[in-house]
């Protein structure tokens, strides 16, 4: 341990470590070489909150088990999402940019309350359970027809040819959107996800052209519907809803893009992670197989598991004791979900599969409070599908070799994956 140091009130003793350091859970190699568990477990076993100085993104602090990323998540009026505090991951440093490339959309996911709320009001009703069941089945049509057309007999990437196949399927029918131009929706989210152009001008360019052309294409959809009766798909909805009066194209854009961008690396991963994570507890495969009627709380297992997003962050806005911890206003706060979800104080053989895991739901995956995702649902649905209509083909992926894995602690998941489907 580089150093520690004590708190102001001696409540406990701040364990700080200074970068490079393991503790360092910033640096993505750890993810893409799938070897941040042990970190994390001895953080957890060691000092579960503690703070990191003189990374790349400045220092920050790992908050790494359940209870307090949840008590963090209950206090939004003091640990602050907003993007002008630092916004909601640990990489803030746009500020290296010119002007020009800075603008972004604003998004509710990164705003407080009270625009939050509003803003969230005008997007929740899409995902409602009357909602996710009228799209369901659409949805479990596009999936087996998805699984009818996949070779046999040969490997395939599952992660482009499933996984992002039915995530851009899955927000094209939540938006109505053009079915031939659905895989427009992957790449934009991809080249707005992507952190890579915060270090390379040209590459901070070409991701501008491709924001223009998503902002213009949004804004056509808009055109289509705001002088029109009100029709079932969310866009229509979204434009003709009271909560919307107010809006402008501006913001309605906005919540377009954070909803692509919400739903789609994340989804992708949870579908990624049932065909690798069952591949690796293959006795757990076969109990699944056997027994379909676990296809809901596997569901939640697997999302725990793969838990794909590694970490939200917030800012501290005004001086805080955190269990003892002496936090800063101004201090960036790392919850941990990969980690939360991996706490042994809350599930047993936490790095195990367990498909029917009695309290797989109490997963952090989703975050928590006031912006626990308002997409869960359809996420759930989309993953549900998968499984069932696998299971009414007696389908199975067998993963081949080891996948290949994004290199980030935000996006937790794959980038390919080879399999050959077997029938059992
Ligand atoms: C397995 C899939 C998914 C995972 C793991 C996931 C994870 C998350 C997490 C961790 C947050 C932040 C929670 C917090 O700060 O407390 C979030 C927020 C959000 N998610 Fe998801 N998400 C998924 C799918 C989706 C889908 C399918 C959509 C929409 C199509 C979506 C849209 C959003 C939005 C709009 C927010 C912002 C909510 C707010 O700030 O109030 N997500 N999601």
């Amino acid at each position: 341990m580089a150093a520690t140091a004590a708190t102001e009130t001696e409540a406990v003793e701040t364990v700080v470590v200074a970068a490079p350091h393991p503790w360092d859970v910033t640096v993505p190699e750890i993810y893409a070489e799938n070897r941040w568990q042990p970190i994390f477990r001895e953080m957890r076993q060691k000092a579960p909150i503690n703070k990191v100085t003189g990374s790349a993104f400045g220092d920050y602090w790992n908050i790494t088990t359940h209870k307090p990323i949840q008590h963090v998540e209950a206090l939004p009026e003091i640990y602050s999402s907003a993007s002008s505090r630092g916004g909601i991951t640990i990489y803030d440093n746009a500020d290296t940019l010119p002007e020009e490339l800075r603008r972004e959309t604003p998004s509710f996911i990164a705003m407080d309350r009270p625009e939050h709320t509003a803003q969230r009001r005008t997007v929740a009703p899409a995902f409602t359970p009357a909602e996710m069941e009228r799209l369901s089945g659409d949805i479990r049509k596009r999936t087996g027809a998805l699984l009818d057309s996949l070779p046999r007999g040969e490997s395939f990437d599952w992660v482009d040819t499933v996984s992002i196949e039915l995530t851009t399927g899955m927000l094209a029918i939540l938006f109505d959107f053009p079915w031939e131009d659905r895989r427009k929706l992957t790449l934009w989210s991809d080249w707005i996800s992507d952190i890579d152009y915060l270090d390379d001008l040209d590459r901070a360019y070409e991701r501008r052209e491709h924001l223009r052309a998503m902002t213009a294409c949004f804004s056509d959809l808009w055109d289509q519907r705001v002088g029109k009766d009100e029709a079932p798909d969310l866009l229509s909805r979204m434009i003709h809803s009271e909560a919307m009066a107010d809006m402008d194209r501006y913001t309605f854009i906005g919540n377009l893009t954070l909803l692509i961008v919400g739903g789609n690396d994340t989804t992708r991963n949870s579908m990624s992670a049932y065909a690798y994570g069952l591949e690796r507890f293959a006795g757990e495969r076969r109990r699944l197989e056997d027994d379909p009627e676990l296809i809901p709380n596997a569901v939640q297992e697997l999302i725990r598991w793969q838990t794909p997003l590694a970490h939200m962050r917030r800012t501290a806005v005004e001086d805080h004791e955190l269990f003892g911890h002496n936090i800063r206003a101004g201090d960036a706060v790392v919850l941990w979900y990969i980690s939360a979800n991996r706490d042994e104080s809350v599930f047993d053989r936490p790095d195990d599969i367990i498909v029917d895991r009695e309290n797989a739901r109490r997963h952090l995956a989703f975050g928590y409070g006031i912006h626990r995702c308002v997409g869960a649902r359809l996420a759930e649905l989309q993953l549900r599908i998968l499984l069932e209509e696998m299971a009414a083909r007696r389908l199975r992926p067998n993963v081949i070799g080891e996948p290949q894995r994004v290199s980030s602690c935000f996006v937790h998941g794959y980038r390919s994956m080879q399999v050959e489907l077997s029938e059992y």
